[in-house]
């Protein structure tokens, strides 16, 4: 009789537990929580300083221009005899709408995920090959 009255939980604890796993609960609860919504999402320029902001809206003086400047030409530069990415891929500006936003994803094909470097070092590879389907 005696080891019976043992074996049984206190209630201080049984009241632990129960505390415990209304915890959990509402921290799942709160994990499951609704995306918040896109009218009171806020894009990341919203945290630069205004200056940055006024600095990035200037093509002539954002130095981040320099690099776009350079890339569009790298894009029509074909090298060591490969074909130039414009001569398949033509105007950047339209076949590559996008693109930036689409990864990192699945590649289907090494499956494995993928991500842009990755896919133009494919792309690299398809175009030594010449396996080009424009
Ligand atoms: C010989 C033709 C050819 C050349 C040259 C070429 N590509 Fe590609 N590229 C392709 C093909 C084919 C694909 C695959 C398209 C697909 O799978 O839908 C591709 C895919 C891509 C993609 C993925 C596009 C997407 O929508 O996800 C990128 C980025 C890309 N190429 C960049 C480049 C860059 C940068 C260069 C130059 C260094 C280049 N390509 C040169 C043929 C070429």
């Amino acid at each position: 009789m005696k080891r019976a009255t043992e074996r049984r939980l206190a209630p201080d604890v049984i009241r632990g537990l129960a505390l415990a796993c209304i915890g959990m609960i509402a921290v799942q609860a709160a994990a499951l929580e609704a995306p918040i919504p896109r009218n009171v999402l806020k894009q990341g320029s919203e945290f630069t300083s205004a200056a940055n902001r006024a600095l990035q809206a200037d093509d002539f003086a954002n130095p981040g221009m320099l690099w776009v400047t350079r890339g569009a030409g790298l894009w029509r530069e074909a090298v060591g005899g490969d074909k130039a990415c414009a001569s398949c891929h033509a105007d950047a500006a339209a076949s590559m709408k996008g693109v930036a936003t689409r990864y990192p994803r699945i590649d289907a094909g090494a499956a494995r995920l993928a991500v842009a470097n990755a896919i133009r070092a494919g792309s690299r590879l398809r175009q030594s090959r010449k396996t080009c389907s424009p």
